[in-house]
């Protein structure tokens, strides 16, 4: 029998999807999946007349490959991973591929390379995006592992990803073992920021000028409109989905769903990955926090009870705010996108995996949740200067800093004052004040909290108009201590 191109395992959605996709563009696959009532739904269904085989043994699905063999597993991330990786482990040859095509930890994708590798089989662990429609029309795809392994799919992966404008496939090979899915990781917690800033403007327009949301989705619709800055996919469906209506009784949806948004584990991933690592991502934080928050209901409804937060009345121009609100969303989200490239930037540095930021953004221009008109403006920034200390120096977003801090920092001040909570622009607009501080007073302050009370050191600057750490001759940084609890407080170098 003619031997299947590729083979898939978990025939969710979204394999079944990807799977037809891969059909679509040439490709023979064979299918298995853990309970086989579901292989035979699709076979006879979705998968009829084309060129897909059901499997129902894995012993059956690994015989049914051409070599090397190519394997997706679009499974659980976790054990399921695990526990289909080991069982698959006696049915292949050296040189064959896993592809791991879930959401994982990244560190599980580096510890499943390693150990793959040892055994002489490929393994990548790549991010997809774009949900069921992306699988079947056209995800971004970012897949990380051995570049021999990615030279396997390249060519499949490229026809099956979705085309920016410009015909350009979103999909590149994004690094060793663990890149692939660190990015997706990122791509998800900069999806988890867009996502909560697009929800604090929906709040404080509610509140401010009390619009109801067929209104609300008319100015999202409207920011969604060719040449607007603002133009994507997730501002598109936010309103979309802000002018449907509940079936039952009419109502708009959005105003009957409970305030509950739950989560698999990326934003919590992204963010403790930040702390590892020392890079601060607090608009990606914040998002995460505010969804926890979210969840915690019970507490809300007796809280909320006993705390009254009296909301006071916007008296200004309802044109002005509806324009403050667009400038604030852009620059918060460019400080959002900021946070999570210098992420990004630093994983590359530590675990060593060369990333290509431009590449990395020219593929989030379609097919992937967050894909955006304004990645452009991205893309050509790292493509000018792939070097630049943090995305909010570019030219281009410099002056946008210059021009809308204020905006920004109106938005929150109205939304405070109709009591909106904005925690997601809030830490947008420190993000960006924090950084472009020479000197960080409240960090001055703390140095010496810390040294007063336990001796632990401070360092000083060339001068008070020199925000330059003092240095020896040879580089080093120049340490002090005062002697807090001496008469005359000397000050000694330690
Ligand atoms: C994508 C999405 C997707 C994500 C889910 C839910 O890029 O297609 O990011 O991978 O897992 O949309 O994520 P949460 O449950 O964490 O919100």
């Amino acid at each position: 029998m003619k031997k299947q191109n590729i083979g898939l395992i978990g025939l969710g959605v979204m394999g079944q999807n990807l799977i037809l996709n891969m059909e679509d563009k040439g490709y023979s696959v064979a299918v298995y999946n853990r309970t086989s009532a579901k292989t035979e739904d699709f076979a006879k269904g979705a998968a009829k007349s084309r060129n897909i085989l059901p499997t129902h043994s894995l012993k059956e699905f690994a015989s049914s490959l051409e070599t090397p063999r190519k394997i997706i597993l679009l499974v659980k991330q976790g054990k399921p991973v695990d526990d289909y990786i080991k069982k698959l482990i006696p049915l292949l040859d050296k040189g064959d591929l896993i592809i791991d095509a879930g959401n994982s930890y990244f560190k599980d994708t580096v510890r499943r390379n390693k150990e793959l590798n040892d055994l002489g089989l490929l393994f990548i662990g790549t991010g997809i995006s774009g949900g069921e429609e992306g699988a079947l029309k056209g995800p971004a795809i970012m897949p990380g592992g051995q570049k021999e392994a990615y030279n396997l799919v390249e060519d499949m992966f490229k026809k099956i990803a979705a085309k920016s404008y410009d015909g350009v496939p979103c999909v590149s090979y994004i690094g060793p073992d663990g890149a692939g899915h660190f990015v997706k990781m990122v791509h998800n917690g900069i999806e988890y920021g867009d996502m909560q800033l697009i929800g604090e403007c929906v709040w404080a327009f509610k509140n401010a000028l009390d619009m109801n949301s067929e209104e609300i989705a008319q100015i999202l619709t409207g920011w969604d409109s060719n040449d607007n800055v603002l133009r994507s996919y997730l501002v598109e469906i936010t309103g979309e989905s802000m002018k449907e209506k509940d079936k039952k009784t009419g109502e708009y949806l959005v105003d009957r769903t409970a305030d509950i948004t739950r989560m698999k584990g990326t934003g919590t991933w992204t963010v403790q990955s930040a702390l590892e690592l020392l890079v601060p991502i607090p608009t990606i934080t914040a998002a995460v926090f505010s969804r926890e928050m979210s969840q915690d209901k019970d507490l809300r409804l007796k809280v909320s009870k006993r705390l009254s937060t009296f909301k006071e009345k916007y008296v200004g121009e309802k044109e002005r705010f509806i324009e403050i609100a667009h400038d604030a969303l852009y620059l918060a989200k460019i400080s959002s996108y900021a946070q999570g490239m210098a992420l990004l930037q630093a994983a590359s540095k530590e675990y060593k995996w060369d990333l290509n930021l431009g590449e990395i953004v020219k593929g989030w221009r379609s097919g992937c949740i967050i894909r955006a008109q304004f990645l452009d403006e991205v893309t050509k920034a790292y493509e000018k200067n792939p070097e630049i200390p943090n995305l909010l120096t570019a030219p281009r977003f410099a002056e946008l800093v210059k021009k809308d801090l204020n905006k920004l920092a109106n938005f929150i001040e109205i939304a405070h004052w109709v009591k909106v909570p904005a925690p997601a622009m809030d830490n947008a607009f420190d993000y960006i004040l924090q950084l472009a501080s020479p000197v960080m007073v409240s960090a001055q302050v703390s140095a010496l909290q810390r040294d007063y009370f336990g001796a632990h050191g401070y360092f000083k600057l060339k001068g008070i108009d020199d925000p330059e750490v003092m240095t020896t001759k040879e580089g080093k940084i120049r340490e002090f201590h005062t002697e807090w609890m001496l008469p005359g407080r000397p000050e000694e170098e330690i």
